[in-house]
């Protein structure tokens, strides 16, 4: 499989696409089933909030190896209206949309690394990693 998975995201066909594309592609790299479906529902979570939030954006996936450990990494980029407070969005039932707010906070407990780098007027950008 080539290094890098694009895909942009304007729809429900593109997020129901790329949870299946990340299921694959997580199987391809190594993972396991259970871990691999972990993914997809951590994909589907950002994704979806790149609809809901930002209108449009991307998502990239890529194999990652440190040292001797082998792995993913999932990068989900926006240009919509960013968030003011992180760290606030970061915590269980914060939602601005009338939702659970635990999309983001799951996304960190099922993921190895997580990083939300965003700010108003800026977009979004989540990077997260997976070790197998
Ligand atoms: N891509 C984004 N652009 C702008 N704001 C975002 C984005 N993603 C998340 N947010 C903000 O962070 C909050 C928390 O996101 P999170 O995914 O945890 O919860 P939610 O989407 O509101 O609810 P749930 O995911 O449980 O349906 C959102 O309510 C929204 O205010
Ligand atoms: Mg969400």
């Amino acid at each position: 499989m080539s290094a890098e998975l694009k895909r942009t995201i304007r729809n429900e066909a593109d997020v129901r696409r790329s949870v299946l594309e990340s299921t694959l592609y997580s199987r391809e790299a190594g993972f396991a089933e259970t871990p691999s479906h972990l993914i997809a529902t951590a994909v589907s979570e950002l994704v979806r909030n790149i609809l809901k939030y930002a209108g449009s954006g991307e998502i990239r996936l890529r194999r990652v190896k440190k040292l001797n450990r082998r792995g993913i990494e999932i990068e989900v980029v926006d240009d919509g209206p960013g968030i003011a407070d992180c760290e606030a969005a970061m915590s269980d039932h914060f939602s601005s949309g009338g939702t659970l707010g635990l999309g983001l906070p799951g996304v960190k407990r099922l993921m190895d690394e997580f990083s939300l780098e965003s700010a108003p007027g800026e977009g979004t950008r989540v990077t997260v990693r997976k070790w197998i």
